[in-house]
């Protein structure tokens, strides 16, 4: 308690009597002090009238300071002395102008009035202390929640549907786009602020929420558009309408700002969704791709197929034309020839008639010219068909080349040089030496006809290896050593489309009559039939080199006789056993052996000259053809061997289909000679077989054999 009296005695008797009382009690002697002493701990203020006869100013001012919980009653002291009265009267007015709780006490006064006055005002004192320690709590409380709302970046708000009374806090007129002091309306700042889309959900739950039916509860997420920025934000927005017991509504609640979930949930779902379109994609992508894998294999294959039909016609249409070349290529020469041997055979057949026997030498070389020339075309056509019956012996291709030199030199010009590059310890070639020097020979002239200002003309060996890996490349020849020989010039050349077509029979570039275009046809079926090949390289204007490749003998050379003088050696009726199925070759043969002195049986097959051969009939020599109907030479003389072990027998044979490499083919004391052939070389071949000092049998009869 304060108590302020100017006179001494009165505030030291009050301040007795209360603390008598258990008041605590201080004194302020003035106006001032009392204002400078007045705190939040002060009770009641008893102050005597003359107290405040001074000015009150210091007083209004501690009053005005007091927090507003605060209303400090005070008790004045008046006094009833008349002469005072006006003054008393001011001072009472005055202190009830800054003092609301003011109780006048008129003096003099009794002990029990004071007192009661006294607990009275501090009773009322008392509930403002409990008013301002329930304020302290509650301004606590708010603070809290504020810490724990602006932790949490909750913005809080409310709303009065009777009064339409709406408020919002900072955040929440933040989540609305507005500044932290923007006035907010109902109607112009949540509805006005909601996302068109969302307006009519958020208002429906709005509604949902005041309804008295209902639960109260609030909570939905929707879109605000910033009523002053104009940004786009997801609110998530929870509350609760609270009713008084009068049935007065208050809906409040809260707001959070979901920007970045929804924009982190749109950016999943937008992820989700690029990647289920990109697997639709991709599986469309299968689809189609492997659509198109099978469409396109589909029309691979009809292009495969319609190809190797092109192809196969294509095929039949150059065999045609090849077919057509050769048989033309025959005819026609074969042609000229016949026209040769007929027209000489005409002419002596008059002449004979006529009795003129001159000059028919003439017309007999003439013909057999001819016949000589188709005899040699047959020969190169059998070459090239690998039908022609090879000699093969282990060769010296260096021996076999270096003596051809005098003869390839008169083949060519003196403006063409011609050298030899030999390989030095060459191995043995098995090969026809025969063949080998035609083949050259062919060469050469090609050559020779390739360099018609001149040049070099070049006869190389070597040896050379194929390995596996070549021959994998280029299946057409076995992998293995060869000795090749190979003839160079550095003549015209030749251009891919001729080089494409050189080895077919008949194929020449040669003006007609200068080249039968069997050449390269014979010297490739040569080559193939021994086991080997040939190479050409060639580009127009750079020359051509045609490589022959031939298998490499693993024995050591033959001894080769020198062929003997040709001349006739008759017989002395030695009996021959003939059989020869062509009836103008077996009489021409028989003709043969008789005007050599030869007794002959003929026989037109096997099956006639069998019964022959087993009966006691004496026989010196069998000549048979190799081709026979029903059992051929071969076989026959098998047979014959059975019966006559010691029978020589000579084979003669037009091509050589089982006769490919007479070394094999022919056994001990057989022979064989190619059709056709000349006397000289059969009465050789004869006398050689048959023993001339074997005695004379005395010539049987004919048999015929027909
Ligand atoms: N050394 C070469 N240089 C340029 N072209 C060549 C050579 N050798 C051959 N030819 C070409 O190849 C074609 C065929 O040659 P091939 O030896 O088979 O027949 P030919 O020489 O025309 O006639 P044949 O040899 O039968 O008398 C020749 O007409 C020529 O066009
Ligand atoms: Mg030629």
């Amino acid at each position: 308690m304060l108590i302020s009296a100017p006179f001494g005695r009165d505030a030291a008797s009050v301040s007795r009597l209360l603390a008598g009382h258990d008041y605590d009690t201080s004194v302020c002697a003035a106006v001032g002090d009392l204002a400078a002493a007045l705190d939040d701990r002060t009770g009641v203020v008893l102050v005597t009238e003359e107290a405040l006869s001074g000015g009150l100013e210091p007083l209004r001012t501690a009053l005005a300071a007091q927090p507003a919980w605060s209303d400090i009653p005070f008790i004045l002291l008046a006094s009833r002395r008349e002469a005072d009265g006006p003054l008393n009267e001011r001072a009472r007015l005055r202190l009830t102008e800054i003092l609301a709780n003011t109780i006048v006490l008129e003096r003099p006064i009794g002990t029990a009035s004071l007192l009661s006055a006294i607990r009275s005002a501090m009773r009322s004192r008392q509930r403002q202390f409990e008013m301002r320690d329930r304020l302290r709590d509650l301004a606590e409380g708010e603070e809290r929640l504020r810490l724990a709302t602006g932790a949490a970046d909750i913005g809080t708000w409310e709303y009065d549907p009777e009064s339409e009374i709406l408020i919002y806090d900072t955040r929440c007129r933040a989540l609305f786009g507005l500044p932290a002091d923007a006035a907010v309306t109902y109607q112009g700042s949540f509805v006005a602020g909601l996302h068109e889309e969302d307006r009519e959900r958020a208002l429906a739950a709005v509604g949902r929420s005041l309804d008295p039916g209902g639960d109260g509860y609030y909570d939905i997420e929707y879109r605000t558009v910033g009523l002053q920025d104009g940004i786009v934000r997801w609110v998530n927005a929870r509350g609760r309408t609270i009713r008084s017991e009068t049935g007065r509504a208050r809906f409040l609640g809260t707001v959070v700002d979901i920007s970045a979930r929804k924009q982190a949930e749109a950016a999943l779902a937008a992820s989700q969704a690029a990647l289920r379109r990109e697997g639709e994609q991709l599986d469309q992508l299968n689809r189609t791709l492997e659509q198109k894998v099978a469409e396109r294999t589909a029309e691979l294959e009809a292009e495969m197929a319609s190809r190797s039909h092109a192809e196969a016609a294509l095929r039949q249409s150059q065999k045609m034309e090849a077919v057509g070349q050769l048989t033309g290529g025959i005819a026609h020469d074969f042609n000229n020839m016949l026209t040769g041997v007929i027209g000489a055979m005409d002419i002596m057949k008059r002449r004979l008639a006529n009795g003129r026997t001159d000059d028919l030498e003439r017309f007999m070389d003439a013909a057999a010219a001819s016949a000589q020339r188709a005899a040699a075309l047959t020969a190169r056509l059998l070459a090239f068909s690998r039908r022609q019956s090879l000699d093969t012996k282990p060769t010296d291709v260096n021996a076999l080349a270096q003596s051809l030199d005098d003869l390839l030199r008169r083949s060519i010009r003196e403006n063409i040089a011609l050298d030899f590059a030999l390989a030095p310890d060459l191995p043995l070639a098995v090969t026809d030496a025969n063949q080998l020097e035609s083949a050259i020979l062919n060469l050469t002239i090609n050559a020779r006809d390739a360099m018609p200002d001149g040049g070099q003309l070049t006869i190389e060996t070597n040896i050379v290896e194929f390995d596996a890996a070549y021959a994998a490349v280029k299946p057409d020849i076995e992998p293995g050593r060869y000795v090749m020989i190979a003839v160079a010039d550095t003549g015209v050349g030749m251009t891919p489309e001729v080089l494409e077509k050189v080895f077919e029979p008949f194929f020449s570039t040669k003006p007609t009559g200068q080249g039968t275009g069997l050449g390269l046809s014979m010297v490739y079926g040569f080559a193939r039939q021994s086991g080997g090949q040939v190479r050409i390289h060639s580009r127009p204007g750079e020359g051509t080199s045609v490589k022959i490749y031939l298998p490499i003998a693993e024995q050591s050379p033959v001894a080769t006789t020198p062929d003997a003088p040709v001349m006739v050696i008759d017989g002395h009726g030695q009996t021959v056993l003939l059989v020869e199925d062509d009836q103008s070759v077996r009489l021409l043969v028989r003709d043969v052996l008789e005007e050599l002195r030869y007794v002959t049986i003929e026989a037109s097959d096997a099956d006639t000259a069998l019964p022959i051969l087993q009966s006691d009939q004496h026989i010196d020599l069998m000549v048979s053809d190799v081709g026979l109907p029903g059992m051929n030479g071969r076989q026959l003389a098998e047979v014959a061997r059975a019966h006559r072990p010691d029978l020589p027998i000579l084979f003669v044979t037009g091509y050589a289909e089982n006769a490919a490499i007479r070394a094999g083919f022919l056994g001990t004391n057989m022979a064989m000679i190619t059709k056709p052939f000349a006397i000289e070389a059969l009465s050789a071949k004869i006398a050689e077989m048959v023993p001339s000092d074997a005695d004379p049998v005395q010539p049987d009869p004919k048999i015929p054999a027909e």
